[in-house]
């Protein structure tokens, strides 16, 4: 199994490592790579998962060319895809059928992988830049968030992340 991934601070990398561990316990062959680092020969992989986190309402451009240039490849392994954002910290937004963005992606996007997930991620002020901090201070006042500079909160439902580990072990 191939998993490549994009972020920005880390954090689908955390989640990419997570599922890495669980499927190596689990006798699984797994490699990640970086968006930024992949040699792109998916066929090398039976099974093949793309994770890429939320910026400004928008998953990382890089791995949007991605998928559409490797359209066809992607369609002859099993596929899956994560999307890492904060408003799915909230319930009724934390399902790939209820998750804006993720709705959007699919809507903007020709592929249809095998799974899609959505998980909630971190917000960590101190690690954003002034411009950044303010910007995601006010999306987190307007959607009842904490905006304390200080605040430190991992969203992420460790426990969601395995299921998703064991639902990548059956594919
Ligand atoms: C500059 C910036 C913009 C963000 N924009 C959004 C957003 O529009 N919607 C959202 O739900 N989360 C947004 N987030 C939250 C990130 O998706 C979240 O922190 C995630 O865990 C980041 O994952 P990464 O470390 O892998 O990049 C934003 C975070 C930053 C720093």
């Amino acid at each position: 199994m191939g998993i490549l991934y994009a972020t920005v601070d880390g954090h689908t990398l955390k989640i990419s490592n997570k599922l890495k561990e669980q499927l190596l316990l689990n006798k699984q062959d797994i490699e990640i790579f970086s968006i930024d680092e992949f040699d792109g020969k998916i066929l090398d992989y039976d099974k093949f998962v793309i994770g890429s986190s939320i910026r400004y309402g928008l998953h990382h451009k890089k791995i949007i060319e991605f998928i559409k240039t490797h359209k066809a490849e992607l369609d002859t392994v099993k596929t899956a895809f994560f999307s890492v954002n904060l408003v799915a910290r909230k319930p009724e937004k934390n399902k790939p059928d209820t998750n804006p963005y993720v709705i959007k992606f699919f809507k903007t996007i020709d592929w249809n992988p095998t799974v899609v997930e959505v998980f909630a991620g971190m917000l960590d002020y101190k690690k954003y830049k002034p411009f950044d901090r303010i910007m995601i201070q006010f999306i987190m006042w307007m959607t009842k968030g904490p905006t304390d500079r200080n605040t430190v909160i991992e969203y992420t439902n460790w426990n969601k992340v395995k299921e998703f580990g064991e639902v990548l072990e059956r594919l």
